[in-house]
């Protein structure tokens, strides 16, 4: 079986990786279909020897699509979605658009794949930093039982895309040269700096990206109850996000054990040798499938607690990837019937 797959946002940067992981990863594609905004249409995208012009994207773009992973803004994903579902076409969504509503499934394919099977033409994908915290917090969750966690997070600057890395670089060039610093995709210089500031501010102090940590991982989870704080900071790196964690258990934590079920989870690569200088960083996970997990240790303020490290590249784990392992799922499920061969 093959599908026609078409990518929203195809020129952005999650839009790229979809590309290069749709080819990389063999997704039976009889065709692809690249789409982005008005602005784009008619330019042309290659990866290795292919090529294919972007188009607009509109309702009518899905009548001959099987599957549409939107990686555009929230705006176009709440308009497009549906209409993609209306024509048989299966909206995978990469913006906040549709997570947490109840009618569409929040997917980490190595978490709740079954969840996906209760589509209803559209499958949300979630929070960059939520994805990659649960490549950690997930087999630990499953073999202690999570009660509540803290978190701080390192987010790399593509999280807010292309601009966002071109604006870093800029700014790099820039100072090098002893010119001034232009700032416009974030609220305050980037380079040489710590931003602790993610998403808008809600009345409670806390920024919309702190509360889709804590409401995503609850959905994925399925543990309405789970209680999080979390403080989510912008840091000058270019790509692959960071998560310190600090986790309560209800059992018992054996600091050995913890190692050895991150080390076979699906999600994860165990990176834990302190003294050899051994931990994740951005830097090695940038382009990698797996998560780093590492600094695994007992907490220190909790009684059944786990101190641990997670970096992940969040265009990968917390967007591209996680997207076309949905695809995969589709796929593997019969969730969507092609119309070439309906
Ligand atoms: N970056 C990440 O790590 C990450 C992680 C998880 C989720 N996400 C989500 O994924 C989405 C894309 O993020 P990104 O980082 O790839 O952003 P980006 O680099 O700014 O790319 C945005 C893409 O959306 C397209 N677009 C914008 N307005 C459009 C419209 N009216 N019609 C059609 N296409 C339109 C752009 O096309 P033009 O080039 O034509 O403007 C471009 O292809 C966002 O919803 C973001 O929240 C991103």
């Amino acid at each position: 079986m093959s599908y026609r797959v078409g990518i929203v946002g195809a020129t952005g940067a999650v839009g790229q990786e979809l590309i290069d992981l749709l080819h990389r990863r063999h997704f039976p594609m009889s065709e692809l279909v690249l789409l982005a905004s008005a602005r784009s249409a008619g330019k042309t995208i290659t990866w290795q020897d292919k090529s294919w012009t972007v188009q607009e994207a509109t309702p009518e773009s899905f009548e001959t699509l099987d599957i549409a992973i939107f990686s555009a803004s929230g705006t176009l994903s709440k308009e497009l979605c549906p209409e993609a579902a209306k024509r048989g076409c299966i909206a995978i969504d990469n913006s906040s658009a549709f997570r947490m509503d109840p009618k569409v499934p929040l997917v980490v394919p190595e978490i709740n794949p079954e969840a996906a099977r209760e589509h209803n033409g559209i499958i949300a994908n979630p929070n960059c930093s939520t994805a990659v915290a649960l490549m950690g917090l997930y087999p630990l969750h499953r073999e202690f039982g999570l009660k509540r966690f803290f978190a701080a997070t390192y987010q790399a600057v593509s999280g807010a895309g292309a601009a966002a890395m071109t604006e870093l670089e800029d700014q790099l060039h820039a100072w090098t040269k002893g010119e001034e610093l232009t700032v416009s995709e974030f609220p305050h210089q980037i380079a040489f700096n710590l931003i602790p500031h993610v998403d808008v501010f809600y009345d409670d102090g806390y920024t919309k990206e702190e509360h889709k940590m804590l409401n995503e991982s609850r959905k994925i989870l399925g543990m309405p109850e789970l209680k999080a704080s979390t403080t989510c900071v912008r840091v000058p790196v270019l790509r692959a996000h960071s998560i310190a964690i600090n986790a309560e258990f209800e059992k018992p934590v054996d600091v050995k054990r913890a190692q050895e079920v991150v080390g076979v989870f699906e999600g994860a690569e165990l990176v834990d040798n302190p003294a050899e200088k051994q931990y994740p960083m951005p830097i090695d996970f940038s382009c990698k499938e797996k998560c780093g997990v590492g600094r695994i240790r007992r907490d220190a303020a909790f009684d059944n607690g786990l101190a641990l490290w997670v970096s992940g590249d969040q265009l990968w784990k917390g967007a591209a990837l996680n997207a076309v392992q949905i695809a995969e799922l589709v796929a593997k499920e019969n969730l969507v019937t092609p119309k070439a061969s309906a």
